[in-house]
């Protein structure tokens, strides 16, 4: 070896293991602080030689915060139908090759009755943002439901204060709405009709009324880059989310963007183990997406600082129907085999499926 090249390998060996130390210092940092700057952030994200220390110190975290109990939450997909145009989702309303399909009210009351009996704690109500069913509608599903003893989130978009209040006042608990990106100007390109500062209302709103509140974000959305994603770490962070869930963006052929790259396993674990680090209290679930890219993705999650499941029980042949991407697990499973499924899976990693309602425990 030339003495030019020699002096370069050195350099490389130096300047690499010197990025290591600083990733592993950082680490260290933030499973004993729950803080790091965003420069920090950043650096973890791009690293990739401290990969395993990052998933194992978020899996000490959430042992040492929220413990080993799995938390299930029961799944219900109740409507596709959506008005609104997100660049990335295969429900947005300019998409004519999805059935659209909604459930009455007595389907819904009677999906979450067997939710209950395969021993869910909680349901969650999710579907596309419209307007068929009306605040009196939804305060008889919630009130139903509730009745079962179970605890509720919902997931239905962006709604007014007073129908985000009225929802609270026939007893929901919890409500998921995803920032999806803090890039400003990136989220209005994807949101077509939608404003950030609408999104940042409505979270706040539902803060004010005493909801637990779940928000997250893509990864991978075609000219997002990791200072964003780092912003979107601090976002949560600051809004003290008690729900953080996330995935990969996964490229849908019927969207606009049909034929960008999508996001990665890896980089989208990196983004939550970085959120357990941070928001050490916090619910986090491993996603359905995450599975969707790898076979064991919801299990290396748990491992990486994920505490919750979100299994579907939505009946029949809708869920096949809510086709937000492509890929998308369970499709073909009933709600019991699922139930059974991934009890199976979190014994098999050392874990137990919680018999509690699993509200945030603040610490
Ligand atoms: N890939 C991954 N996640 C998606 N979602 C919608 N479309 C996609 C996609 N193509 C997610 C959004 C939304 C949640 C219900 O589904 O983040 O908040
Ligand atoms: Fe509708 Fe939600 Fe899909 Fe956007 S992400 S198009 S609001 S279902
Ligand atoms: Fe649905 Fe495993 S959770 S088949």
């Amino acid at each position: 070896m030339n003495e030019e090249i020699k002096r370069s390998y050195q350099f490389k060996l130096v300047w690499e293991s010197g990025s290591l130390i600083d990733a592993l210092a950082i680490i260290h940092k933030a499973e004993n602080t729950h803080s790091l700057t965003k420069d920090e952030i950043v650096l973890l994200l791009k690293n990739n030689e401290s990969v395993q220390e990052l998933f194992s110190a978020a899996d000490r975290v959430r042992s040492q915060f929220v413990g080993d109990q799995v938390h299930l939450r029961g799944l219900i997909e109740f409507s596709n139908i959506c008005k609104m145009n997100c660049h990335y989702c295969g429900l947005r309303k300019d998409n004519g090759n999805v059935k659209r399909y909604w459930l009455t009210p007595e389907m819904i009351i009677d999906f979450a009755t067997k939710a209950s009996s395969y021993g869910y704690q909680t349901v969650v109500l999710q579907s596309g943002e419209s307007d068929i069913y009306g605040v009196e509608d939804m305060q008889y599903i919630i009130r139903n439901i509730k009745s079962l003893g179970l605890a509720l989130t919902l997931s239905v978009g962006e709604k007014t204060r007073s129908e985000y209040l009225a929802y609270k006042e026939a007893g929901a608990d919890r409500y998921l709405l995803r920032i999806e990106t803090t890039d400003r100007k990136l989220y209005e390109k994807l949101h077509p009709g939608m404003s950030f500062e609408n999104r940042i209302r409505c979270l706040t709103d539902l803060k004010e009324l005493g909801y637990e509140i779940g928000t997250g974000c893509l990864v991978g959305l075609p000219e997002q880059t990791v200072e964003s994603l780092a912003d979107d770490i601090l976002f949560f962070k600051e809004l003290d989310a008690d729900m953080i869930g996330l995935g990969p963006f996964i490229p849908n052929e019927d969207t606009p963007l049909a034929h960008e790259l999508g996001g990665t396993f890896e980089l989208s674990l990196k983004v939550m183990a970085l959120i357990r680090l941070l928001l050490p209290d916090a619910n986090i679930p491993a996603t359905t997406a995450m599975e969707t890219l790898n076979k064991e993705g919801r299990m290396i999650a748990l491992k990486s600082g994920a505490n919750v499941v979100m299994p579907n029980v939505t009946e029949g042949e809708y869920r096949q129907l809510y086709s937000l991407y492509p890929g998308k697990i369970c499709i073909n499973d009933t709600p019991a085999h699922c139930r059974g499924c991934i009890t199976g899976k979190i014994t098999g990693i050392g874990r137990q499926v919680s018999k509690e309602y699993g509200y945030r425990i603040k610490k």
